[in-house]
C-alpha cells in the first residue's frame, strides 16, 4: 500500500529537495541543487519512515532575465521522481508536473513507469502553473486563472483513462483530442495517488472533486480557526462532490537547543539575508497569476515567502515544534511538508529529537527498519 494512506495521523514529507529548498534567502549554509543531496535526504527520510517526498515543478527561475539565478535551478520532476524510487524502499515518491508542459498520454506513461520503479508508491502533484514567464517558454500564453483548472481536469481525465482503460479510446475534449488512446503497462496502484495544492476557491474546488491530498496555507496559529479552516475544505468537498479528502500543509523548520537561538536563525536567513530581487518577483507573479490572498496579506505573509514558500513556521526547540505539528493533527491536518535551508542536519535533528515526541503523543509509530537501500524487488511488467 502507499505510505500516503498508512496508519500515522500524521504523515511527514520532505518538500523541495529537488532544488534549492523552498527557501529565497542568501545565506551561504544554503545548499545548491544536487542529485547527491536529494538522494541523501530522500533516503534518511526513508529510514526515519516518512510517508512522502515531493519535489517542485520549476522551468524558469524567479527574476526577469537571470537565467542563472539559484530559483530557476530545479531538477524535473519525473526523472528525478524515477531515481527517487530505485533508491528508497517505503517512502511514497511524487513527481508534479503542470498540464500545459506535458502532454498526458507522456505523464501517463512516466507516471506508470515511475509507479513501477517504486512498487506502488508513486504519487502525483498536478498544477495549473502561475509562473508565467516559465509556461510562455512553451509557446502558449498562460490561460485565464479558472480555465487552467478546467485544463488541468481534462488533462487529469486523459490520464485516468489511459492508466485504467484496457480497450483502445477516443477522447474529444475542449482541449485534448486523443485517438486511439492506450497507455501500458498500467500502474502497480489501481489508484495513483493525485495532489493538488490550489489555493483559490476555483482550486480547492478542483482539489476536492479531483484530488486525494489537498494543501491548505495555515494562517493562523489559532488551534480553533485552523480547525475551522480544514472542516470547511472537508465539508465543501463532502457537500458538492460527495468525497473524503485529506488536508496536508506544507512548513519551514528551524530546530534549535533554545527558542531564542531558533528565532535569530529564522530572522537570519527569512530577513537579514533575504533574496529580495527573488522575493519581490516571486510576490509580484504570485500577486498577478494565483487567486490566493489580498495584496495586504500577501505583504503582511513576506517572511514566510522567503522562508519557505509560505509554509506554517515550525521554529523553536524540539518540544515547540512537536507542539505545533500536534497542533495541526488536532485540528485536522493530516500530513505535513517539511523544508528546511539545512535539509540534511534539519533532517537529523528532527529525526532525533521531535519523532519520538510525536511517537509519545500517538501521532506516529516508530518505523521498522528499512532493507538495504536500493534493493528494489523483482517485478513483472505485466498489462
Ligand atoms: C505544497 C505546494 C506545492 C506546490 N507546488 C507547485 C509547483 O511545483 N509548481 C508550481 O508552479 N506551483 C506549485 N504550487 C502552487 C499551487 O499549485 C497553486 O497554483 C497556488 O497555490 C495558487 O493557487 P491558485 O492557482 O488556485 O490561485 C504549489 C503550492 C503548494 C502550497
Amino acid at each position: 500500500m502507499n505510505p500516503l494512506f498508512g496508519d500515522n495521523a500524521l504523515k511527514l514529507g520532505l518538500f523541495c529537495t529537488n532544488g534549492t529548498g523552498a527557501s529565497q534567502t542568501l545565506v551561504p549554509e544554503a545548499h545548491e541543487t544536487a542529485w547527491s543531496m536529494s538522494l541523501r535526504t530522500a533516503q534518511a527520510a526513508d529510514r526515519a519512515g516518512f510517508e512522502a517526498v515531493v519535489p517542485f515543478a520549476r522551468w524558469k527561475g524567479y527574476p526577469e532575465n537571470r537565467p542563472e539565478h539559484r530559483s530557476g535551478r530545479v531538477l524535473d520532476p519525473f526523472t528525478w521522481a524515477a531515481g527517487i524510487a530505485a533508491v528508497t524502499e517505503r517512502i511514497g515518491v511524487f513527481a508534479t508536473s503542470h498540464a500545459p508542459t506535458l502532454h498526458p498520454i507522456v505523464a501517463a506513461k512516466q507516471a506508470a513507469t515511475v509507479d513501477h520503479i517504486s512498487g506502488g508508491r508513486f504519487a502525483l502533484n498536478v498544477v495549473g502553473g502561475w509562473n508565467r514567464p516559465e509556461l510562455e517558454m512553451f509557446g502558449a500564453p498562460l490561460r485565464e486563472h479558472d480555465e487552467r483548472y478546467d485544463h488541468l481536469a481534462e488533462w487529469l481525465q486523459v490520464i485516468r483513462k489511459l492508466w485504467t482503460e484496457t480497450d483502445e479510446f477516443d477522447f474529444h475534449g475542449r482541449f485534448f483530442d486523443v485517438v486511439g488512446g492506450v497507455s501500458q503497462p498500467k500502474p502497480v496502484q489501481s489508484a495513483v495517488p493525485i495532489m493538488n495544492a490550489g489555493g483559490s476557491s476555483r482550486g480547492m474546488r478542483f482539489a476536492a472533486e479531483h484530488a486525494d491530498l489537498c494543501f491548505v496555507i495555515v494562517h493562523s496559529d489559532d488551534e480553533n480557526e485552523i480547525r475551522d479552516q480544514i472542516q470547511g475544505y472537508k465539508q465543501m468537498a463532502r457537500e458538492e462532490f460527495g468525497r473524503e479528502v485529506r488536508v496536508w500543509t506544507h512548513t519551514v523548520v528551524v530546530q534549535r537547543e533554545t527558542q531564542a537561538e531558533a528565532d535569530a536563525y529564522f530572522r537570519r536567513f527569512s530577513v537579514e539575508y533575504e533574496d529580495a530581487e527573488s522575493v519581490d518577483a516571486w510576490m509580484r507573479l504570485q500577486g498577478a497569476n494565483t487567486e490566493l490572498m489580498s495584496p495586504e496579506v500577501m505583504q503582511a505573509m513576506r517572511q514566510r515567502f522567503a522562508a519557505g514558500a509560505g509554509g506554517f513556521p515550525l521554529v523553536g526547540t524540539a518540544d515547540t515544534i512537536a507542539d505545533r505539528l500536534e497542533t495541526l493533527s488536532r485540528a485536522g491536518i493530516e500530513g505535513a511538508l517539511l523544508t528546511w535551508v539545512d535539509y540534511d542536519t534539519g533532517i537529523a535533528d528532527f529525526t532525533r529529537d521531535v519523532l519520538p515526541l510525536l511517537e509519545k503523543s500517538g501521532l506516529r509509530a516508530p518505523p521498522g527498519p528499512v532493507a538495504q537501500a536500493g534493493a528494489v524487488p523483482e517485478r513483472a511488467v505485466t498489462g
